[in-house]
């Protein structure tokens, strides 16, 4: 059981940050192997809309989203974490996502699927404000890359009025909610 969680904030250490850790700890106490992606850290393009995919439907750009693709393949489960920029995901998050534009042209346009193994997939969001649509946008647009890589939205946690650097250790609830979507999803897996 592979857990793969990618963190889309740049701040390091930060709420979303804190939350994923909370979740993967708890995947990890149900005996999940864990392992968390900080994607302010690699160096990869944005889409090149070069509608040049592999015969194999993979991404022909070179960068660091490679060994990214192969890690989510493998993974049972991926947790997409994300804070809430100008409404919508962080621009990490995003420029991610639009390099599975290859597997979405794959399964739809060819209808070969690249991401075969049916995985769970959740999503965990902070914002400083109390927008519900800011999360609904962002929801949207995670949803649309699960079905493009057979990731099930199964979970989500979405904490409002969070804005320090460690804001969200004043919401102990909301820790101890991430620890059991972790542990929740490592069960549903079959760990234990
Ligand atoms: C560039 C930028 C844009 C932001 N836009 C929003 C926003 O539209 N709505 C909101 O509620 N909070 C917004 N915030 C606040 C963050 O969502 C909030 O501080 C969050 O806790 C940051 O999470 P992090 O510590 O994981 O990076 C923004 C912060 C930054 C840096």
């Amino acid at each position: 059981m592979k857990i793969i969680g990618i963190n889309g904030s740049p701040r390091v250490g930060g709420n979303t940050d804190i939350l994923l850790d909370k979740l993967l700890e708890g995947a990890k106490s149900k005996g999940a192997e864990v392992e968390k992606v900080i994607l302010n850290t690699l160096k990869f393009s944005p889409c090149q809309e070069c509608e040049n995919i592999r015969d194999d439907g993979t991404c022909i750009i070179e960068d660091d989203m490679q060994p990214l693709y192969k890690k989510i393949e493998d993974a049972d489960a991926i947790i997409l974490a994300s804070p809430i920029f100008f409404g919508s995901l962080s621009a990490q998050t995003k420029m991610m996502i639009d390099r599975f534009q290859c597997a979405w042209r794959a399964k739809y346009i060819f209808k070969k699927d690249t991401f075969n193994k049916k995985r769970n997939g959740a999503f965990i969001s902070v914002e400083a404000s109390r927008r519900q649509d800011f999360f609904d946008n962002a929801k949207a647009i995670v949803k649309n890359l699960f079905a493009a890589i057979n990731a099930d939205y199964e979970e989500e946690l979405f904490c409002s009025g969070v804005d320090g650097k460690e804001g969200i250790l004043k919401y102990p609830n909301a820790l101890k909610k991430a620890f059991e979507i972790g542990q929740g999803i490592a069960v549903e897996r079959g760990v234990i």
